[in-house]
């Protein structure tokens, strides 16, 4: 089976929950607070690797403890961190999340993630990339290594999936790169300018992207679902009704689990139903990689075998 190689952040998030969130100069009392491993780009590996796909991480953490637990967290949901180097002078990335009412903000410090260049993301893929695997990445690592990974993946005849967040400008040579752009409403419109609501304003943005040089791209919608062009044909899939304990890494286990049914050579219709089962999941538990679903909790909720 071909593998997924994900280039992207590791972050230990520091979660709080509130009933507001503080203006500036207050003080809030919070609730329910923890640290689990996070950073989109480990948990889209996890989600990979949760859901059976052979996954490796490129990454780098701090010489500290969260670092040493942003490794076993990884190793013991089955990512090969064979890529994963230790910084001599930065510490390991954190998010400070705030979840409130239903929804989450997050502050990043990235510290080890801005380290990796892209002749580093490069001599690792020369080496392990095999035509067919699935590259993947997103935006909180340094923009040049991104956009270069991309460029040399693309040049391996890798299959290049993009998650532009948090939101920043694609080059036109990146765009040119990237087989499959996986965008949610907000950075659809900083990238498009337009705000996909309905179906013809996701047609709309859905142009835009192929327009700039994407492949092809998904936008998701929260709880409306997704929706993508696969060939001439607008493929929307609903969401699922789940009761929403915490959002975070829903989008992240959506790109994961996308990336595991595309190895495994499934249709883009079948991938986006799959992936988004697992997002739905996500949402029902607290957390980032520890909110992800395994196959067989998937099977279970959604009382199938297939995807
Ligand atoms: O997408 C969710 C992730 O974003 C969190 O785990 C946090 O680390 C931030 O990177």
């Amino acid at each position: 089976m071909k593998k997924v190689m994900v280039f992207g952040s590791l972050n230990m998030d520091l979660t709080i929950e509130c009933d507001t969130i503080p203006q500036a100069g207050e003080t809030l009392e919070g609730r329910g607070f923890f640290t689990n491993p996070g950073g989109k780009g480990g948990n889209q590996a996890v989600a990979a690797a949760k859901l059976g796909a052979h996954t490796y991480m490129i990454a780098r953490v701090g010489k500290d403890l969260f670092g040493r637990q942003m490794r076993e967290s990884l190793e013991g949901y089955g990512v090969d961190c064979t890529y994963v180097s230790e910084s001599q002078h930065k510490s390991t990335g954190v998010a400070i999340i705030t979840r409130c009412q239903g929804d989450n903000r997050i502050l990043l410090s990235p510290g080890a993630n801005h380290e990796i260049k892209g002749q580093d993301v490069d001599a690792i893929l020369k080496k392990l990339g095999e035509p067919g695997d699935v590259f993947m990445t997103q935006y909180e690592c340094s923009a040049a290594a991104v956009a270069e990974s991309l460029v040399s993946a693309k040049r391996y005849g890798l299959f290049t999936l993009f998650n532009p967040a948090p939101a920043k400008v694609i080059s036109p040579e990146t765009y040119r790169a990237v087989d499959l752009l996986v965008v949610n409403q907000t950075e659809c419109e900083f990238l498009t300018g337009i705000y996909p609501e309905e179906k013809e304003s996701c047609q709309r943005a859905l142009s835009r992207f192929s327009a700039m040089g994407a492949g092809n791209a998904i936008i998701t919608l929260g709880s409306r679902g997704s929706i993508s062009r696969v060939g001439e044909e607008i493929v929307e899939i609903s969401s699922y009704s789940v009761p929403n304990v915490d959002t975070t890494a829903a989008g992240d286990a959506y790109i994961g689990a996308l990336a595991s049914a595309l190895v495994k050579g499934e249709k883009m219709e079948d991938c986006m139903r799959y992936a988004t089962k697992a997002a739905a999941l996500t949402i029902t538990k607290q957390g980032a990689q520890i909110s992800i679903p395994y196959q067989n909790e998937i099977d279970i909720y959604f009382k199938e075998e297939s995807l």
